[in-house]
């Protein structure tokens, strides 16, 4: 058997998915929220019969290979390596080598997390560090936390004897050159404690490294290689993405000690951002597992523009979001030391957007000028329009008029004044969620119906107008339609099936879906009565179409007698045109 054919059927589409996506059943296929962009109203659907899972939103979607390529962001080559590892099946011969370069760079990682890990047991290591900042065994076990001896060569060494070569420990960053034409090569980091950064497959990809005391710079970080794509890498996900499918919420915080401190504190939906600005690639990752999303930022002015900037990026992605007020300390990671029960409190007690705001403004203008007031207002106020009921804006009202220590019904009035905004930003989110289902067309549609009940044919075959071009996508199915149709006396749709490219096949289940996703519980009568309307539909279309090409035709043709032909087939499809 084809090796494909057998990872196909050791792994059912609608658990693959379940991995990823919530699904909840839907008639006979299975729906939920689209891991491929941001949406609150599920428009992907799963169908186990047909293999396939569809977003009617943003058009993306295939059998397990094309899902596992676009939802982890690889090569064909590679889902096929991924799947081949979950069915427990060996990977087909002919396929192609993987990415050499990303697999060799993370085995070298992989070689180096068990370098710094036994050198932090040896009497060079420093675990001592890590137990000062309250670390268990378990944790620095769990984290494989390393330290990197005060050497130039230990490392490289040791890779080398492995029997890698100079040019590859250098792609992978873990040792560097003076310049390029340097033979000599010597390890990055050194006398640090290190931090191993894994992607969300559990896979190695680069290092952090911090420094015992004071210094510049206390974290150094691996550069970008092959397999480390720092705006596509949230840290901790590898460890927290079963505990945030669970909680269904995710809570991104700035450093890796945040993250290691909050998850032996028992809140284990945590991931950070290292370093880098939160990236929209970091949004779409996440939104694989909750559009749950809330930000615990460090208590700092840079950590308040942290978190303004990232609630305008997830807002585009239509996330829901809330903010944890760290309490007690600067970071998590120190609100956690100082008091356990007060930040598990905060916690559980996220603010919302808008309380968040009125902070930031309040802290950033004086609230006891004229001057601050106006600014505090000319911030506040688009944001409060943007409540519809009067109960929502007349709470937050209140609650300016006491701070500005002002009446809440001038308030009101300025409210009516206050300049209209679309979201908090005052722009067009990018992504919408509405799923565009006019884009498919008629003829798509009625496919879609002919494939789920093949008897119907029999009215398109006599009441379609085939002489005249159909939308040029799916014209090649209808003459085969055509075609199966008159070998048998009726229609055999596995025969029709048969002659299709896998591609094509893909295609037409898509249509099918199309159906099931858009009418929902359709008796056959209405079935059968939008299958007329739509013949009819695609017959207007085309008559018109092929009128319009005819008095292009006629007004420009020179020969005499061949204007008296078109002219005739012009008259024929006046006729035609009345009839439809
Ligand atoms: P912080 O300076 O807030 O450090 O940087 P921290 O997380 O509180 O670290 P500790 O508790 O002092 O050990 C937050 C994050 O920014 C990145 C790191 O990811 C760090 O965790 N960073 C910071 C760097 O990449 N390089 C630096 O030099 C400093
Ligand atoms: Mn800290």
């Amino acid at each position: 058997m084809d090796h494909l054919e057998e990872i196909r059927l050791r792994i059912n589409i609608e658990d693959l998915v379940g991995g990823y996506v919530q699904l909840k059943k839907a008639g006979r296929n299975l729906r939920g929220l689209c891991p491929f962009h941001g949406e609150k109203t599920p428009s992907f659907m799963v169908s186990p019969e047909k293999g396939i899972a569809y977003c009617f939103g943003c058009h993306q979607g295939g059998d397990i290979f094309k899902f596992t390529q676009l939802v982890e962001n690889v090569s064909f080559v590679e889902a096929v390596h991924i799947l081949a590892e979950k069915a427990n099946v060996p990977v087909p011969q002919k396929m192609p080598a993987l990415n050499n370069k990303r697999l060799k760079v993370i085995e070298i990682n992989k070689w180096t997390v068990q370098f710094y890990e036994e050198i932090m047991e040896t009497n060079q290591g420093r675990k001592g560090y890590f137990k000062d900042r309250g670390l268990t065994d378990e944790t620095i076990k769990l984290f494989k936390l390393g330290f990197a001896p005060d050497s130039y060569d230990q490392l490289k060494d040791f890779l080398l004897k492995k029997g890698f070569e100079k040019k590859e420990l250098i792609e992978s960053a873990v040792a560097s050159q003076r310049s390029i034409a340097d033979q000599n090569i010597f390890d990055r980091f050194r006398n640090r404690v290190i931090f191993p950064i894994f992607d969300h497959q559990d896979n190695p990809v680069g290092f952090s490294g911090r420094i015992m005391g004071e210094g510049e710079p206390k974290y150094m970080n691996s550069p970008e290689t092959p397999a480390y794509n720092k705006s596509g890498v949230l840290y901790g996900l590898n460890w927290s993405k079963k505990s945030i499918k669970e909680k269904d919420q995710a809570i991104f915080m700035e450093g890796y000690m945040d993250v290691i401190a909050a998850y032996q504190a028992g809140t284990e939906n945590v991931v950070a951002t290292c370093g880098t600005a939160l990236t929209p690639q970091q949004l779409k990752l996440i939104s694989r597992y909750t559009k749950n999303i809330t930000f615990a930022f460090d208590r700092d002015a840079a950590g308040m523009e942290a978190t303004f900037r990232a609630i305008e990026l997830a807002q585009l992605a239509e996330l829901n979001i809330k903010i944890i007020k760290i309490q007690g300390g600067k970071d998590p990671d120190e609100a956690i030391q100082k008091n356990l029960e007060e930040w598990k409190k905060s916690v559980e007690n996220p603010i919302t957007i808008m309380d968040f705001y009125f902070e930031y403004t309040f802290s950033q203008f004086d609230k006891d000028s004229i001057e601050g007031k106006k600014k505090i207002m000319d911030f506040v106020l688009p944001l409060i329009k943007l409540y519809k009921t009067d109960v929502e804006r007349g709470f937050y009202l209140n609650k300016l008029a006491l701070e500005l220590k002002t009446d809440v019904n001038f308030l009101w009035n300025d409210l009516k004044n206050a300049r209209e905004t679309k979201t908090y930003q005052g722009r067009e989110p990018e992504i919408t969620s509405a799923p565009k289902k006019r884009i498919f067309s008629k003829e798509e549609y009625l496919l879609g119906f002919i494939l789920d009940n093949p008897e119907m044919y029999e009215e398109v075959s006599k009441n379609l107008i085939d002489n005249i071009a159909l939308n040029s996508d799916t014209e090649k199915f209808y003459n085969l339609l055509k075609k199966v149709y008159t070998l048998g006396s009726s229609l055999d749709m596995s025969h029709f099936k048969e002659e299709l490219s896998e591609e094509d096949r893909e295609k037409i289940e898509i249509y099918s879906m199309l159906i099931e996703e858009s009418y929902p519980d359709f008796s056959e009568g209405a079935a059968a009565k939008e299958v007329k309307n739509l013949i009819r539909g695609i017959n207007q279309n085309n008559v018109k179409n092929a009128q319009k090409d005819f008095e292009i035709k006629i007004r420009t043709s020179e020969d005499l007698q061949e204007k008296k032909v078109l002219l005739s087939r012009y008259n024929e499809l006046l006729k035609l045109s009345t009839k439809i």
